[in-house]
């Protein structure tokens, strides 16, 4: 499923652009520039095979639910990327409504293709965390009251997914010194419309972090091996 894409391409196109520029001396101040986490990986967006996955139709749009395909993302540190099998149970042939302008057996071909080969589909990572820090728990995240959007942005808004945090230390530890601001009441996780509304400035005073972070008795932590080997 994720094929390992490293980090340090991410840069390729930036030197490119400043290459074509002809200043030898910005490509050296640019590549250290962008080498800090939140420059360097802030944006990524990698192709996708096919005709790619669409998160604002599907999550957006027709409103379906993180867990619909990111099933174990609760119980488990890791978030599954769903199979083949999920796609088809709305893009097998005569599935879809022919009448839409999905134009559907066009684009969703790849799609059929890859599951009658009995194959994945090679879904590229956005996100990565480099190996030397643990496995990276989502479920103590989530059943914390952490939303999807407070680390991947509005995922509902993206017709194709990038990186909207940087994921550097220092991002994790402002997060784990001060989470209460971050909260939301743990049913609301995955609705990320609401999240963004009550995270705007106006709002925020609505949700009472301090009492979710007391009543669930959060401890995030801040010694070096709970993240790193
Ligand atoms: C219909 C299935 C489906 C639904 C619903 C869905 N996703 Fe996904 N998601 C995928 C697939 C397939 C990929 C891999 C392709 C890609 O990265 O675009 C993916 C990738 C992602 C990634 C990037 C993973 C990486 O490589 O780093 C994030 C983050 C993500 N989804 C978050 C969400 C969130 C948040 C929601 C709910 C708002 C959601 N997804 C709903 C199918 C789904
Ligand atoms: C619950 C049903 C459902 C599931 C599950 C589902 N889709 Fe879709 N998908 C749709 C519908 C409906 C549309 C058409 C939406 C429109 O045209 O507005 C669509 C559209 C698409 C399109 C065309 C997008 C475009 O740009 O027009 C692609 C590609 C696609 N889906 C890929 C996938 C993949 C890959 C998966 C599995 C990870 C998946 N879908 C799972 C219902 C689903
Ligand atoms: C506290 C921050 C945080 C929250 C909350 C969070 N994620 Fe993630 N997510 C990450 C990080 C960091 C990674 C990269 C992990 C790694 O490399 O081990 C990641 C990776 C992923 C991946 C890629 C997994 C893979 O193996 O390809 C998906 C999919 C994903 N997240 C979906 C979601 C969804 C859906 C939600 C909400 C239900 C969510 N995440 C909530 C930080 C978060
Ligand atoms: C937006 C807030 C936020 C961000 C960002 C965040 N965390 Fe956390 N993290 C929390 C909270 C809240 C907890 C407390 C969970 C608990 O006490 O059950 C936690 C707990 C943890 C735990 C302990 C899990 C357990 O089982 O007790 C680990 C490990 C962790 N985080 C790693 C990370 C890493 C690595 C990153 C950065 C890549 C990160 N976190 C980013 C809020 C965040
Ligand atoms: C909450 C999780 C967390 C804790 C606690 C934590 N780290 Fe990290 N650390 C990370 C992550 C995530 C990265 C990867 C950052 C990146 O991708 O650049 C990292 C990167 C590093 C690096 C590589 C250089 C850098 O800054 O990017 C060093 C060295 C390091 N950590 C040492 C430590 C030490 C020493 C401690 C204890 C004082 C510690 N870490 C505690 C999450 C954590």
């Amino acid at each position: 499923m994720a094929v390992l894409f490293p980090k340090w391409m991410n840069v390729l196109p930036t030197l490119g652009a400043f290459a074509a520029l002809g200043g030898a001396g910005v490509v050296v101040a640019g590549g250290w520039y962008w080498a800090t986490p939140d420059f360097f990986e802030v944006g990524y967006m990698p192709e996708q095979p096919g005709s790619g996955f669409n998160h604002q139709i599907h999550a957006g749009k027709l409103g379906l639910d993180c867990r619909y395909c990111h099933t174990k993302i609760e119980i488990s540190p890791e978030a599954n990327i769903p199979n083949v099998a999920t796609c088809i149970g709305c893009h097998a042939e005569g599935r879809v409504d022919p009448t839409k302008s999905l134009a559907s057996d066009e684009k969703v071909q790849f799609i059929r293709d890859a599951y009658e080969a009995d194959e994945s589909i090679a879904w590229r990572r956005v996100h990565k965390l480099p190996d030397y820090v643990r496995n990276f728990p989502h479920d103590a995240h989530l059943n914390a009251g952490v939303s999807c959007y407070s680390c991947h942005g509005q995922i509902m808004g993206m017709p194709i997914v990038y990186q909207s945090q940087g994921l550097g230390m220092g991002w994790c530890l402002d997060c784990h010194r001060a989470p209460e601001s971050h909260l939301v009441p743990k049913d609301r996780v995955t609705d990320l419309i609401w999240v963004q509304e009550k995270f705007s400035d106006k709002v925020q005073q609505q949700i009472d972090g301090k009492g979710l972070f007391d009543s669930l008795e959060l401890n995030p932590p801040e010694n070096c091996g709970a993240c790193h080997y």
